[in-house]
């Protein structure tokens, strides 16, 4: 790990000297806007290399594994549901004929895939983990907790409570129709985690993934190698412990749509 982050380091802050010495007013991506920022309350300074490289690694690091791996789990859970998937392209048919989606569409268009999105995010919530203080005593389930102490929320678990999600193990997107959503105990689905802390990058990742996906299934059939089965590793994130082999085939014209 250490020599990995000797590597990571070297790419990320000879990328931020690079850019200090070329500045682009013209760049619109995230590093420039860390390199404009001004401290509003620190004598309108920049933020320094190390505050800069700190930045670069949370967003690496909360926003690259977690996204990847949730579309490969998505993209699984697909391959075993036909009837799901034939559903989501149903949908996809329906609403954008082919066409590269807006981002418009993406968050309000598609209920099939936020459905799916959510459901594959109940079973893998890719931080499945979150660490917090007790700030006073309380007893849970016959246990005290005093004060001070460390304690985590596990989405994994809280995921698969069967009371709440009725055989949890089973993919059914349809657990997230609006009206069911809106009855979940709150708490009781934090994919996202919940509180001051909850996710900074949700709504970006949720339409990367929406995206990516939409793209994908727009133009190819992703099977599941024969016997094709996954466990799950967490390090720290969730994601699958072998890579996923899929047999990729042409879409073809949606039907309907030739001509
Ligand atoms: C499917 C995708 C994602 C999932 C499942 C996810 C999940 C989470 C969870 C569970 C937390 C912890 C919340 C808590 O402590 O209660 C978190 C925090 C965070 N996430 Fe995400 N995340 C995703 C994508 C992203 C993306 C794309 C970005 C940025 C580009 C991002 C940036 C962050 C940051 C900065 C925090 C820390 C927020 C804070 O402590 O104030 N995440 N995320």
């Amino acid at each position: 790990m250490q020599t990995a982050r000797v590597t990571l380091d070297t790419i990320v802050y000879a990328e931020i000297a690079r850019r200090r010495a070329d500045p682009d007013p013209a760049r619109q991506d995230v590093l420039s806007m860390l390199l404009e920022a001004r401290d509003a309350d620190g004598g309108d300074a920049p933020l320094s290399d190390r505050e800069v490289r700190d930045q670069v690694m949370t967003l690496l690091f909360a926003g690259h594994d977690t996204t990847t791996s949730t579309v490969s789990f998505l993209l699984y859970e697909l391959a075993r549901h036909p009837r799901e998937l034939s559903k989501l392209l149903d949908e996809q048919d329906r609403v954008l004929a082919g066409r590269t989606p807006t981002a418009a569409e993406l968050t309000t268009a598609l209920p099939q895939l936020e459905m799916v999105l959510d459901e594959t995010l109940r079973l893998y919530p890719a931080a499945w983990i979150g660490p917090r203080k007790c700030i006073d005593e309380f007893e849970f389930g016959g246990h005290r907790v005093p004060a001070g102490a460390y304690v985590n929320y596990c989405s994994w678990a809280s995921h698969r409570l069967p009371d709440v999600f009725p055989e949890p193990e089973a993919f059914v997107p349809e657990r997230f129709a609006p009206a069911a959503k809106a009855q979940l105990p709150k708490g009781a689905y934090v994919p996202f985690g919940g509180g001051s802390r909850t996710c900074l990058g949700m709504r970006f990742g949720q339409l990367e993934i929406k995206t990516i996906v939409t793209l994908l299934l727009q133009r190819y059939r992703l099977e599941l190698f024969p016997g094709q089965t996954i466990t799950v590793r967490q390090m720290p994130t969730l994601s699958p412990r072998e890579p996923i082999e899929m047999i990729v085939r042409e879409r073809g014209v949606p039907a309907g749509l030739a001509g």
